[in-house]
This record gives C-alpha cells, structure tokens and sequence, in this order.
C-alpha cells in the first residue's frame, strides 16, 4: 500500500491548474455518449473514477477516442443506441458513476449489472433503487439498503413521477433527470436545497429544456421525456473540490501565496470560498468568465491568520465536499469551529465523520464527533503522526495537509493510492509550490 510522508513546509508560492472537475467530467462523458453526434471534451479529469465512467460506457458500444487521457472525443450513440456490456460494470470507487449511471441504464432494453470497489459496496443505493423503482425501472441491491452489486432487469418503459427526495443530493436528482429523459410524460424532482446542477447545465446546454422551481418545500426541477441530446464540444473546469487542498494549504503555511487557474466556480459548489473567506482567509477570485455551461475562474489566496466559524444548512451543502479539509483549516484556525447539518458524510468514500476524528485526535487536535457533525478546537499545535486515509481521497488529502505545519518530523499517511480517484499528481503539484 502506498504511503505519502509529509513534514513542515516553507511558504507555497505559484501559479497551477487543478485536474477537470469530477462531477463534471462524469456528466460530460456520459451525455455525450448518449447525444447525436461526436462531442470533443478538453481538461476530462484522468482520474480513475471518471475513467471507470468512461469505459463502462465503451464497453456499452461507445466509440471514445483518447481514452485516459484530457481530450476525449465521444461518438455519442443517441438515447437508444447503447448496447448490452459483456459482462458486469465496474465502477471502482465512484458513487456518482453508480447512481447517474443508474439512472441512464435502468431505461434500457437490457440486462446490466453495477458493481464497484469494497468502499462502493457498502455505500446504500436505496436512494437511486427507490424512485427509480417508482418510474417502473426493476432495480435492486443486497438487502434493505439495496448495496452494489446493483442488478438491472430489461425495462419495457418508465413513466414521470413527481418525486420529494429527503436529502439534497445531486447523484439523486442527476439519476431521476436522467431517467425521466426516457420516461413517458413529466419527471418532476423536488429536493429540500438546490444541490449541484451540472447536469441540468449539460442537459440545457445540449439542448434539453428543464423546469426549475422554488416551492415551499424546497427546490424542484421538471424534464419531460423523450427529448434528444445535440452533441456539444465542452471544456472541463479545473476542479474547486481538488484546489480547495491547495487553498486550505496556503490559507495555513506562513509566507504562501498560491494562484489557481482555470476553477470551476459554480454556485453550488463555492461554499468552501465562503467559509474561507468567514474564517478571515484573503482570497481573491478574478477573470470570471463563462465559457459553455459553467463558470470559471482564477483564484487566489493568501496564508492569513485564521479564526473558527460555525457552518451548516445551505452553506455546508455548498460544500459538502470540502468537509475534511476545512477541519484542517479549523484545526489551524483560534477558536472552535461547529459543523453542523452534516450527516451525510457518514455514507461518503469513507463515514467522513468518525474518520477524520479519529485521524485528528492523532495528530494532536481536539475534536468532538457529533451525530452529524464536528466541533473541532483549533489553534493548538499540530503534530505529526502516522495517520490513515481509510481508503478516502479526500481524507487523505487533507491528511497530507495537515503535514505542511505539523511539528515533530514526518506525517505519515498510509493507504494513499486512492488519491488517484480524484487528483492524479496531487504530491507533485504540492511539491511544485515549495
Ligand atoms: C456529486 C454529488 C455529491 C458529492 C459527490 C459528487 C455529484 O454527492 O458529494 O462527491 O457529482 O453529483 P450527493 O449528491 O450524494 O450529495
């Protein structure tokens, strides 16, 4: 098992790109693969998560060009061309490939199984398998929770429902949209907040129209079936999820100043730039422009002197990917920061929660582990220490971090290969500021 060791860093200084954004690399791949025509990607993320996207969607009979590598180019099959696979989909370690992927498969006039990593297996499907069984899809898992292996039977059609999801999820959502494109009349999907929208970007901006709403009970976007996708040429945003490692850091190490080209910054996704930005970091966000369906930016920060905050509801949402690497920032920050609202984490890669507080009570900081959230006590020393991913990308990210200002030699972060997921070159881009 790989292992990444770390210790006290001198200032961060640069300029750099982020690999392409994650959820979206997934989206761009997988809509083009079922538009009308040939769409040509630039900047797809080459982690392996959405390289496992890619090829189950080869293995379905779609020609794409350039595979593994950040400019692919897709044939895209139309909505009915994809074909039956030779044999189960392995999606590795990507949840958002197994629950979109879902949701676009379970229309189809075949048989197909999903399958994944030991981390995926014990992630609940019960969110996907539910409404989707409400449109008619025969969709099933290992027990109660519906884990992967995920079975899909032949489907002779699905129908328009008008689902009231309980969590804000975006897989949610993306499954049910893309089912509904295949469904007889309205698929109307409501969730309590407005999740991340790049697939209701990528599905306008390949000619879908959509319905957004906001009810009472939270926000709801409608798509009636049998609309047809247009290829369209896309280029991936840097991912804010991967930069946000590198914000934290030089937002931490004394004397950095680090600017990130290229960002993704999607409304949805730039809680992280507002938390920051409460806890006093200086960051400055320039040459906005939108190119395509999303908005993109540069973005700077500098190392400043970091103070708690308490973070939940939307605002966490926003950024509820961002959970283990802004306990690193309170970890640095005086005072005692209170994550709330944030209960979800327990089924991400890893329960995020109990993993990141078991990690940091070894490097020497004092957290509390609530229900659905942390307190963390910031402003003591960090220490260096052998830490544990538990097979979570982000966590171990963070991890490594915390190395750039823990005292008392080398962090050690063992079981870092899963890095790979998201952020390919992660050590070296790291390495490139000092
Ligand atoms: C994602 C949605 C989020 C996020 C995940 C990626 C996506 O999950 O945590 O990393 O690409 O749709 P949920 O939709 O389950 O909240």
């Amino acid at each position: 098992m790989e292992e990444i060791k770390i210790k006290r860093s001198g200032p961060l200084r640069g300029s750099v790109h982020v690999p392409g954004d994650k959820s979206i690399s997934h989206r761009a791949v997988m809509l083009g693969a079922v538009a009308e025509g040939t769409s040509r990607i630039s900047g797809f993320l080459t982690g392996e998560d959405s390289v496992n996207t890619a090829r189950a969607l080869a293995a379905m009979g779609v020609e794409i060009e350039g595979m593994g590598g950040t400019e692919l180019v897709v044939h895209g099959v139309g909505l009915r061309g994809l074909k039956t696979p030779g044999g189960a989909l392995d999606l590795g370690n990507s949840g958002t490939s197994m629950r979109l992927m879902s949701g676009l498969l379970c229309a189809q006039k075949f048989p197909v199984t999903l399958t994944g990593d030991q981390y995926l297996c014990k992630r609940p499907m019960t969110r996907i398998v539910k409404p989707l069984s409400m449109m008619g899809a025969i969709i099933s898992g290992r027990g109660e929770k519906n884990y992967p292996p995920l079975e899909i039977k032949a489907c002779g059609k699905l129908k328009g429902i008008n689902y009231s999801s309980p969590i804000a999820s975006a897989q949610v959502k993306s499954a049910i949209l893309l089912a509904g494109l295949y469904a007889e009349g309205t698929t109307t999907v409501t969730e309590p907040m407005k999740s991340r929208d790049h697939t209701e970007r990528m599905l306008r901006y390949m000619g879908v129209e959509l319905k957004e709403q906001l009810k009472a009970d939270g926000h709801s976007v409608s798509i009636s079936g049998g609309q047809r996708l247009s290829a369209r040429d896309f280029a991936v945003p840097g991912d804010l999820s991967s930069a946000a490692f590198l914000m934290v850091a030089a937002a931490i190490v004394p004397g950095s100043k680090v600017t990130i080209k290229d960002v993704g910054i999607n409304p949805t996704r730039t809680g992280i730039i507002d938390i920051l930005r409460m806890m006093g970091a200086r960051i400055t966000v320039d040459n906005v422009r939108e190119d395509g369906p999303e908005p993109i930016a540069d973005i700077t920060i500098e190392r400043s002197e970091l103070h708690a905050v308490e973070i939940g509801g939307d605002l966490f949402l926003r950024a509820i990917d961002e959970f283990p690497i802004i306990c690193i920032a309170a970890a640095a920050a005086h005072g005692t920061t209170v994550i709330k609202d944030a209960a979800e984490l327990r089924v991400k890669e890893s329960d995020r929660i109990a993993a990141m507080a078991g990690e940091l009570a070894k490097i020497g900081v004092k957290v509390v582990e609530t229900t659905d959230g942390m307190i963390i006590h910031g402003g003591s020393p960090v220490h260096a220490a052998e830490v544990n991913s538990h097979g979570d990308h982000r966590v171990a990210m963070s991890l490594a971090v915390a190395g750039l200002i823990a005292d008392g030699g080398e962090m050690v972060i063992n079981d870092t290969e899963c890095i790979n997921t998201s952020f390919p070159g992660f050590v070296e881009l790291l390495e490139s500021l000092k």
